[in-house]
């Protein structure tokens, strides 16, 4: 049993933490809710108990063996260390140590050994979780040679600014968050831009992958749009792999890999769509097809949902290994 720190725990990452927690039955014996001063004093409900947020400070971390974060980069760079410092593991949902090479960045499917290089660990990027589980696949089988990646990214993935502005446009409020009308357009701006023209978004799909599955030299770009939908994210894929392939086997690799679930029969208008993935850790797979500009390439296309898998899910289901493996402590 283990004392866990949820920081951010008013948020929706912070929410979903706690609704996951108890779904997987993780074993707590103390919770500690931490936010901003805005929230201490609010009352959540865990498992029929009622516990007071507290305001995160310097002092929050004493005889926690386990802080989830999801408070922003600011706040983890400040407070991750000194809950490490305290003893604590630490999962970080933000990107602030991501691209830090002494820091592990996981998804359990993919890379759970990388868990002992640091007692802080990165949840990574939203989309690039559910995009690299099947690259994996895929990698393990035939090896990738180059991937390109368009997003077609929920407002849930901008917390609860996004899902305000669509719900208020969608009211024929003006925008508060996003520079244009979420309830009219995509916008194809994610995070800030960068001097080589991508986004912050676009280069953490590409700097995140190459990481996790270890090929620094992966010949890589992305697009992410931001699209007018309340959940779940979207990932077109295009990848070149080494070896030839037959479409019936890259089925069969993909529906028999941990966490993805194969749903591809376009005469019958099966594919992964957001109503599959909201609410559950799954990483839906479709539309797998022949790319037909090259030798080798193979289109499919993945949804999952951004809150679950793609940020609070993927961080327990670590943590949950780490437990099994007696790693925490
Ligand atoms: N949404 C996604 O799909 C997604 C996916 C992956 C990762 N993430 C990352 O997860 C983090 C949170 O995202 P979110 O979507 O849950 O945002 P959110 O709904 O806006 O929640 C933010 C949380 O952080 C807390 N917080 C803010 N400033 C703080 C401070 N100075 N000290 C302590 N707590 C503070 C807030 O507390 P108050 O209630 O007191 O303001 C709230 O609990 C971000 O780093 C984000 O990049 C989000």
């Amino acid at each position: 049993m283990y004392n866990v720190a949820i920081v951010g725990a008013t948020g929706l990452v912070g929410s979903t933490f706690l609704k996951v927690l108890e779904e997987y039955q993780f074993p707590i014996k103390n919770l500690k809710l931490l936010a901003s001063s805005k929230s201490a004093g609010k009352k959540i409900i865990f498992k029929n108990k009622e516990y007071i947020v507290e305001e995160l400070n310097e002092n929050s971390f004493t005889n926690i063996d386990l802080a989830l974060f999801s408070a922003g980069a600011d706040v983890s760079k400040k407070f991750a260390p000194i809950a490490c410092k305290e003893g604590a593991l630490v999962i970080d949902n933000s990107s602030c140590w991501r691209q830090d090479p002494t820091k592990a960045l996981v998804v359990p499917e993919v890379n759970f050994d990388d868990v002992k290089m640091s007692r802080i660990i990165a949840n990574p990027n939203c989309s690039t979780i559910q995009s690299i589980i099947p690259l994996k696949a895929l990698d393990d089988k035939y090896g990738l040679k180059r991937v390109v990646y368009t997003t077609y990214q929920a407002v849930s993935g901008s917390g609860m600014k996004g899902i305000n502005d669509l719900k208020n446009t969608l009211n024929n409020e003006k925008p508060q968050f996003y520079p244009y009308d979420i309830s009219k357009t995509c916008i194809p701006e994610i995070d800030v831009a960068l001097d080589n023209d991508y986004t912050k978004e676009e280069m953490k799909m590409v700097n995140e992958t190459r990481k996790m599955l270890h090929k620094p030299d992966l010949k890589i770009s992305a697009t992410c749009v931001r699209v007018p939908v309340m959940n779940s994210h979207a990932v077109s894929i295009m990848v070149e792999l080494e070896k030839s392939f037959d479409i019936e086997d890259v089925r069969n690799v993909i529906s028999n890999f941990p966490g993805l679930v194969l749903v591809d029969n376009i005469k019958e208008h099966k594919y992964p769509i957001s109503l599959l993935s909201n609410g559950n850790d799954k990483v839906y797979v479709g539309r797998i097809r022949r790319d037909l500009s090259c030798d080798n390439g193979l289109l499919l296309y993945t949804v999952a949902d951004n809150i679950r898998k793609g940020a609070a899910a993927n961080a327990v289901q670590i943590a949950f290994k780490m437990h099994e493996y007696g790693l925490i402590k």
